[in-house]
């Protein structure tokens, strides 16, 4: 680990699947990370004991002023937030409280406190079905569920925040993240997860009987959508990126985060039975209501904005890290 000799960071999530990573990523390059998390699907055990945990909302302006002002918060890196897609669409309120809500107030206190930097995460869902299946960042947005609605509202929030008052931020916009840490220090610990690539490390391990393919009948390859997977790692390095730009002197700036290059769900499964050695029970069922055939995305801005580059890119590497902690959670349990 560094030497600490960087600013405080408040990180909001800060146990959560990407947060835990962000606060790992933040000690490494020597910034003192501070968690704001309610534990709502956040989990104690993913903060490594030395960094400041406060539990706790979010969007409670006296919660963050008093942190702000207790640990010196020069940025905040905004992960807390809901992000299952179904559970959007049926209960849509509780998506905009969390979401919209929630980052409404905390953007209110960084102004009124002082803070002048802000890393938001971000969707993809933003883009909804796009025409195109390569999307840059000037795709007319057009969500399709109240949680990509939730996120969009945010990144309003912000760039009207940005021309009005002195907080700048990065607004990324995350594509399918997935993976664990490589030290295996944190990984994806949220009950019920829905995403792809834990469902199937769920199944290698036994956690799970069988998994379903939603639809065989889409306009791809192999027929399965066709998702850009990131690893955790690389994205949470692109928000430290983000900060120093920001530090620098960089405008408000909104860029998408992936790596511009697609597998299928049969790829997919397929690195997992590799990296596992197992045979899984796919099941092919219809397909689920509001997914994409496919969506990858451009990723030029990012590269050329922050200098970000990918360690990581690698589909079997992104399923060696979440098999791996998946077995370390099985062990735990
Ligand atoms: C969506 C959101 C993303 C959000 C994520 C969290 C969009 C464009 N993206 O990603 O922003 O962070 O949800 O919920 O809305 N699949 C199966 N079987 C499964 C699970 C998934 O076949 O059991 C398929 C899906 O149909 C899809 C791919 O795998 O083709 C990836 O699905 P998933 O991991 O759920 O992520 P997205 O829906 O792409």
């Amino acid at each position: 680990m560094a030497e600490q000799t960087k600013g405080a960071i408040l990180v909001t999530g800060g146990a959560g699947y990407i947060g835990s990573h962000a606060v790992l990523a933040l000690s490494d390059a020597g910034y003192r990370p501070v968690v704001l998390d309610n534990l709502s699907t956040g989990r104690r055990f993913l903060v490594p004991d030395d960094v400041p945990f406060i539990e706790a909302d979010a969007g409670g302006p006296e919660t963050v002023a008093k942190i702000i002002a207790d640990h010196g918060i020069e940025a905040v890196l905004h992960f807390a937030g809901s992000v299952v897609v179904p559970e959007s669409v049926s209960d849509p309120l509780n998506y905009y409280r969390n979401n919209t809500c929630t980052s409404r107030n905390l953007i209110e206190a960084c102004v009124a406190n002082g803070v002048r930097r802000m890393i938001f995460s971000s969707t993809a869902a933003v883009y909804g079905i796009a025409e195109r299946t390569r999307v840059d960042e000037d795709t007319p947005l057009a969500p399709i569920n109240p949680y990509g609605r939730s996120k969009l509202m945010t990144e309003w929030m912000l760039r009207d925040t940005a021309a009005a008052t002195d907080l700048r931020h990065v607004a990324l916009r995350y594509f399918n993240v997935a993976g664990g840490d490589p030290e295996g220090r944190t990984g994806q610990a949220t009950p019920n997860a829905t995403h792809l690539i834990k469902i199937a490390c769920e199944c290698a391990v036994g956690q799970r009987r069988h998994m379903e393919i939603f639809g065989d009948d889409y306009d791809t390859p192999d027929g399965t959508g066709v998702r850009d997977y990131i690893h955790v790692t690389d994205l949470v390095e692109a928000h430290v990126a983000a900060l120093e730009y920001l530090a620098g002197g960089g405008d408000s700036v909104t860029l998408n985060c992936g790596y511009g290059h697609g597998y299928s769900v049969r790829e997919v499964v397929a690195a997992v039975e590799r990296q596992s050695a197992t045979t899984l029970d796919v099941r092919i069922g219809p397909r689920r209501p509001g997914d994409a055939s496919a969506l990858i995305a451009d990723a030029g801005r990012i590269g050329s904005v922050l200098g970000w580059r990918p360690r990581l890119a690698d589909l079997d590497l992104i399923v060696k890290t979440a098999l791996a902690w998946e077995k370390s959670l099985r062990s735990r349990a």
